[in-house]
């Protein structure tokens, strides 16, 4: 009985897997000459193809529609390239990069291929630049760095240094890719021992607009190395991130998941809020969630509790008590497991080939706050819930603790914007999978309607935050203002010194633009 719950709660991802690998959508009947054509970009890519050969995929090759299955959602599995470069070297990018400000022919650059919006990674009828031959993973001389290749995902990075029981600060999914997850910040399990996987970058080799390859780091461009932690896709192409090592014993982590039925669940929303209060154990880290389960027509929660080390005999370290405590439906025993067997168990739980939509609000930790969130997101499922074709609907909660604030502000601090004094905070994520484009609008629509009545709500009590976590917005949504006016400034003037011909935001139009 209890273990049923969660059996129903793992069904509902799966059973719309089956809905998965959809793609390629064969139903369009462009050739590759419309493509080639649709923004004048047959020249550019017809001589990357002479230069480059294998390195390049046009439309007719059966490459080009594996390459597009590599990406997570649906949406920007379904865009389609003029061409497809691989590079091998910075030197790879500097030319592509020349040749599009030559040709005019615009494109997008793809590590991990996560974001799920069309456009943020692929490029309708433009150069998208796949960076996932520039996987190295290497770790430096004095073993206090390695240096890791965007065309990495978080379980390559993990797996090599596993070995060795040392870690970097990466990601919670084994597919995310290094690029994506550490340019917009990257929360981990270790951020509370170590913050952002951003805080954590000693050095980013980056190509800039010219061709040019340059090493920013606190010492030598530290203004650009300033502008990276945070800045995404604006200032260049980055070839390689040195990353900060740590030892991590074994390299075991805790992770419990407890499913407890219904939203709000008040007892957990106070012990999430006190939890990011109380900020005792810089090991534990949470994740909290509502999640929709459309057969059963159902609410549940999901409490996912993550501690960074393995615990004696398995058992619940005493930080998550409050959670535990609750009656629940069901939880996990056996809960230490190595870094690369969680983050690749959470994958198989997020397949590709599905529709998606990822959105994000900030606001101050309040539980009164909380619950009404979480009821106004329940309000609006309810209107939709039973019409969208395999939805599967997600409310999620972070604390953004004090101690991750003050981490952000070693190496001189990044472009977030945020401020220890005003901490802590709460990251409100909604997500959704779906499985057919007919849905999108009202699935958007419903979750734009999400976004403004729980801003409207928490403007009212003071509480509200101007932050947005860029690696969970929207397309509607605008990160880069929500670092603050100066902030914003600042990097205007950086990608100005960088960049005075702003190819970076004429010719990648994709993702947030400065
Ligand atoms: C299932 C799932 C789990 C997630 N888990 C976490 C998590 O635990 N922690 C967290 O913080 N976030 C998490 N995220 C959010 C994730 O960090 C973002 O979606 C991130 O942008 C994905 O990175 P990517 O490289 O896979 O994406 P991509 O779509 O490949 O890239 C994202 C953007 O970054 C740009 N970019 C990528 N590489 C480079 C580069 N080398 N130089 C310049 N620009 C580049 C791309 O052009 C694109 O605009 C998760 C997302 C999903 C879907
Ligand atoms: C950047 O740093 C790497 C590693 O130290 C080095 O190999 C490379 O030559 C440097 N590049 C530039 C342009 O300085």
């Amino acid at each position: 009985m209890k273990l049923d719950l969660y059996l129903v709660a793992l069904a509902a991802v799966i059973s719309i897997t089956d809905g998965a690998q959809q793609w390629p959508l064969l139903k369009h009947l462009e050739t590759q000459d419309k493509i080639l054509n649709r923004q004048g970009c047959r020249e550019a890519c017809t001589s990357l193809k002479e230069q480059y050969s294998s390195q390049v995929i046009f439309f007719d090759e059966e490459l080009y529609r594996v390459e597009l299955s590599r990406y997570w959602s649906l949406q920007q599995s379904e865009t389609l390239p003029a061409c497809i470069f691989l590079p091998r070297s910075p030197q790879d990018i500097a030319s592509v990069i020349r040749l599009s400000s030559k040709t005019g022919c615009p494109f997008a650059a793809k590590s991990g291929g996560h974001v799920p919006f069309a456009g943020a990674s692929n490029i309708a009828g433009g150069i998208t630049i796949d960076l996932s031959r520039l996987n190295q993973v290497t770790i430096n001389k004095d073993g206090s760095t390695v240096s890791v290749g965007p065309g990495n995902k978080w379980v390559d990075v993990y797996r090599q240094l596993q070995k060795e029981q040392i870690t970097v600060v990466g990601g919670r999914i084994a597919d995310v890719g290094v690029g994506g997850l550490t340019l917009g910040g990257g929360i981990s399990f270790f951020s509370n021992m170590h913050g952002w996987a951003c805080d954590n970058i000693v050095t980013y080799e980056v190509v800039i607009a010219t061709g040019d390859i340059v090493n920013a780091s606190r010492t030598s461009h530290s203004d650009l190395y300033w502008a990276l932690r945070g800045g995404a896709n604006n200032f260049g192409l980055v070839t390689n991130f040195e990353m900060r090592l740590y030892p991590h014993d074994q390299s075991l982590m805790w992770i419990g998941k407890i499913l407890h039925p219904g939203a709000p669940n008040t007892r957990l929303i106070k012990a999430f809020v006190d939890f990011g209060y109380d900020d005792t154990d810089a090991k534990a880290t949470l994740l909290f969630s509502f999640v929709y389960l459309q057969k059963q027509d159902q609410y549940i929660s999901v409490s996912e509790t993550d501690y960074a080390s393995a615990v004696v005999e398995d058992v619940h370290p005493p930080v998550f008590d409050a959670f535990f405590a609750v009656p629940n439906a069901f939880q996990t025993t056996k809960a230490t497991k190595t870094v690369v067997d969680i983050i690749e168990e959470h994958s198989s739980a997020n397949p590709n080939g599905l529709r998606q939509s990822y959105w994000t609000a900030t606001f101050r930790l309040d539980e009164a706050l909380a619950e009404e969130i979480v009821e106004i997101w329940k309000q609006e499922i309810e209107t939709i819930k039973q019409s969208v074709t395999g939805f599967v609907p997600v409310l999620t909660f972070q604390v953004i603790t004090v101690r991750m604030m003050k981490h952000m502000e070693t190496n001189g601090g990044n472009a977030l914007g945020l401020d220890e004094r005003e901490g802590p905070l709460m990251i409100v994520a909604p997500s959704a999978m779906w499985t057919d484009s007919m849905h999108d609008e009202i699935v958007l629509s419903t979750y734009a309607k999400w976004l403004s009545r729980s801003h409207a709500r928490a403007k009212e009590q003071n509480l509200d935050h101007r932050y947005l976590y860029m690696n969970y917005a929207s397309q509607f949504q605008d990160p880069i203002k929500g670092y603050g006016e100066a902030n914003v400034d600042r990097l205007r003037a950086i990608a100005k010194a960088y960049d005075p011909e702003g190819v970076f935001q004429r010719l990648q139009p994709g993702y947030f633009k400065l």
